[in-house]
């Protein structure tokens, strides 16, 4: 899978997909993160990206002609690639669209910076604007490479093992169980029997109960969003009680 990054500091990028999984899944040919200096692109002789709004107000804004040139030098002759813009303003970002992205040959990011980009160039190069968070970044760097980490790991072969995925949270709605390894004994916390004793089928079901609980305490809205049966509902409910009526005693 090939992801370009429209950007004013490409070097950001590098450095933080340059570790691990992502570097290792690049060198193997996986996928192919290139970054686009998009002052590059300027035509002014500082290399000047940026100006004053129009209708006043404070900041500078992006301009359209670097953005969009930039844009269109990966474009090429090519089909349209996705492009996708970081803001605040956007979808926020979860392990749906993760999917839905997994799915595409080439995804380009369009980092703003400053008070944003000029709309013009939104119009003619953006299908669709994402946030990671309902919080405000200094620019879309940082989220273009959540987002990059994210789609990367279900490509095949990036991770491991395939099953690492299948499993773990948000997965299917859930967060994942608690999960244990060796010693046995940590400062006198034993790991939960039936995790020793090799019954795989308990294990699904103590796995299974397990997230559902995690999920309860940790994210209950994301219980909305599924449609639990009534055996698990009871569960759900009956273990919560058990848990109040220890914190009681
Ligand atoms: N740029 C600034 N804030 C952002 C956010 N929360 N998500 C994506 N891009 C951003």
């Amino acid at each position: 899978m090939r992801f370009t990054v429209l950007t004013l500091f490409p070097k950001q990028i590098e450095d933080i997909l340059g570790h691990s999984i992502i570097a290792r899944a690049m060198s193997r040919g996986l996928i192919e993160v290139e970054r686009v200096d998009i002052r590059d692109y300027s035509v002014n002789k500082h290399r000047k990206v940026d100006d004053t709004l129009y209708g006043g107000g404070t900041g500078m804004l992006m301009q359209a002609q670097p953005v969009y040139d930039a844009w269109k030098s990966v474009v090429g002759d090519d089909k349209r690639p996705h492009t996708v813009y970081l803001s605040p303003q956007g979808k926020v970002f979860n392990q749906d669209i993760a999917h839905e992205l997994s799915k595409l040959k080439h995804v380009v990011f369009l980092c703003g910076h400053y008070e944003g980009v000029d709309q013009r160039a939104i119009d003619l190069i953006v299908d669709e604007e994402i946030s990671i968070g309902d919080y405000v970044l200094t620019g879309g760097e940082l989220a273009a490479c959540v987002i990059i980490d994210a789609v990367s790991r279900l490509i095949p072969n990036v991770l491991p093992d395939a099953s690492a995925f299948e499993n773990e949270s948000h997965m299917g709605g859930l967060l994942e169980a608690p999960q244990y390894t060796k010693p046995e004994e940590f400062m006198g916390r034993e790991v939960p029997r039936v995790l020793m004793e090799g019954h795989h089928l308990k294990i699904e079901q103590w796995r299974h109960s397990e997230a559902l609980y995690n999920t309860l305490i940790k994210r209950p809205d994301m219980l909305d969003q599924l449609h639990l049966t009534v055996d698990e509902w009871l569960e759900l409910f009956h273990r919560d009680r058990a848990d109040e009526s220890l914190k009681d005693e």
